[in-house]
């Protein structure tokens, strides 16, 4: 190791130095290995929200919040959105290779056949109530899964490890869809195994015994467009969760269902829901469009204009830039006088007065992936408590493509952070009797 690879840190307290190894990345920010400040000057390192620290090595996604890129396995999203299917993705991110076209017909027959759930499964959904979110139950019923698939799966095999992946990507639209179907009461419908992924999906949602439904090509393409651009994101809250929880080699669903817990919230997954809550409010109160941004600049205030920001990207979400096309194409496709067009249109407008807007514009605040999804799954049909479940449908592929990642890293260890203890000094239990 040559002294450019590293850095020295001096202790000014007591002139002791460590040299820390200089971590260089295949693309993207040095890394300073910190692992040997603890053993040789007795420091930890403060870092709340891991703002400037990397918690491992990963092959699988690659991000320049800077340049506004994003790349899985070496393919920009963009090429991807143009070409790919969600599940040559899957592929692509579980093996960091493109499969061949006799991979990729085989992994399709293998999800195919593995969409079906266990029928003691369904018994799950009853003990829900009928108004949970379905992001509840979908929290519940993938936990459930692992006790279903616990005994027999050795989690340091990697066979049994790809079995489970295929499980999970296979069963998530079952698992969606029947949250949906529970909370409207109407009965489960079984997967088909003639329909493709997306369209599946929209079948399981959408069919009744009364009426048949027919998945439209256009907005079954613009599902898996959707699957394709929340399918991974490196290590955002949620994938850092289920590496989190299965570095404690925890059952890999079991694992999943934290992920899921995690992308609810509203600062992550659940902005899209959010999103349309804030343009339905705006356009019902007669675009008032200043009062929502005197709101979010408002620092006594915590609402956030949602869809806006993002940790990494200090630029243009390269998803967000995509999906406004689709949303657009979808909108016209709709007719000129469809009901999402005003969202659409307060959207645009919120987007053209934030990129010239002094606070957001020296906040690097762009509109990010969740700002225009929400209004395609709208015009599909989707409710809107069921865009945050469309999102952990397509990211369980980027979570168990990291699981798996981890598993098989050598340097991988059970998470556990350290911390800076604010709290008491040791003291005596009072002795007198209270
Ligand atoms: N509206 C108004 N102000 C904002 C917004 C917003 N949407 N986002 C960030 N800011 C401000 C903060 O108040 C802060 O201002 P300050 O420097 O004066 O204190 C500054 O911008 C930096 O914000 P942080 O919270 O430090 O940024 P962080 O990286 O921690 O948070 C996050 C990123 C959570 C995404 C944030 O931008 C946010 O809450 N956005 C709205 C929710 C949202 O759209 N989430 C989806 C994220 S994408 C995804 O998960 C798929």
């Amino acid at each position: 190791m040559s002294k450019k690879d590293t850095i020295t840190l001096i202790d000014n307290s007591t002139g002791k130095e460590v040299e820390l190894p200089i971590l260089r990345p295949s693309n993207g920010i040095p890394t300073i290995d910190v692992r040997a400040l603890y053993r040789k000057l007795g420091y930890f390192t403060y870092d709340p929200g891991f703002l400037s620290t990397a918690s491992c090595s990963s092959a699988i996604t690659y991000l320049d919040g800077i340049k506004g890129e994003l790349q899985y396995a070496g393919y920009p999203i963009e090429q991807l959105a143009d070409h790919s299917s969600f599940l040559e993705v899957c592929c692509l991110l579980f093996n960091g290779e493109l499969p061949s076209n006799e991979e990729l017909t085989e992994f399709k027959n293998i999800i195919t056949h593995h969409t079906m759930l266990h029928e003691a499964l369904k018994r799950f959904y009853s003990g829900f109530r009928r108004d949970s979110h379905p992001m509840a139950i979908m929290v519940g019923v993938v936990g459930g899964l692992s006790s279903f698939y616990h005994d027999d799966m050795d989690i340091h095999n990697p066979n049994d490890r790809m079995i489970a992946a295929h499980q999970l990507i296979a069963k998530m639209p079952t698992i969606a869809a029947w949250s949906y179907r529970y909370a409207n009461g109407l009965p489960f419908e079984y997967p088909r195994n003639d329909l493709d992924y997306a369209a599946n999906f929209l079948h399981m949602m959408f069919n009744k015994p009364s009426e048949a439904y027919i998945p439209d090509p256009f907005m079954v393409k613009a599902l898996d467009l959707i699957f394709i651009l929340h399918a991974d994101h490196e290590q955002n809250a949620s994938t850092s969760t289920v590496r989190l929880t299965g570095s404690s080699e925890a059952n890999p669903f079991a694992a999943v269902s934290a992920g899921i817990a995690s992308l609810w919230g509203p600062a992550h997954g659940g902005a899209n829901e959010a999103v349309i809550r804030m343009l339905v409010d705006i356009v019902e109160s007669d675009h008032d469009i200043q009062h929502y941004f005197d709101r979010a600049k408002d620092k006594n205030d915590r609402f956030r204009l949602m869809g806006f920001g993002h940790r990494i990207y200090k630029n243009y979400d390269p998803r967000a830039r995509i999906i406004r096309k689709t949303c657009h194409e979808v909108l016209s496709k709709l007719g000129s006088n469809n009901k999402y067009q005003e969202l659409f249109d307060t959207a645009m407008e919120l987007e053209r007065i934030a990129l010239q807007d002094e606070y957001f514009v020296s906040r690097n605040l762009y509109p990010n992936v969740d700002f225009y999804s929400g209004i395609i799954l709208l015009a599909m049909g989707i409710p809107l408590n069921m865009f945050t479940v469309i999102f952990a449908v397509a990211r369980t592929v980027g979570w168990i493509s990291h699981w798996n990642e981890m598993m098989q890293d050598p340097e991988s260890r059970i998470g556990r952070p350290r911390q800076l203890y604010i709290g008491a000094l040791p003291r005596d239990y009072p002795k007198n009797d209270k």
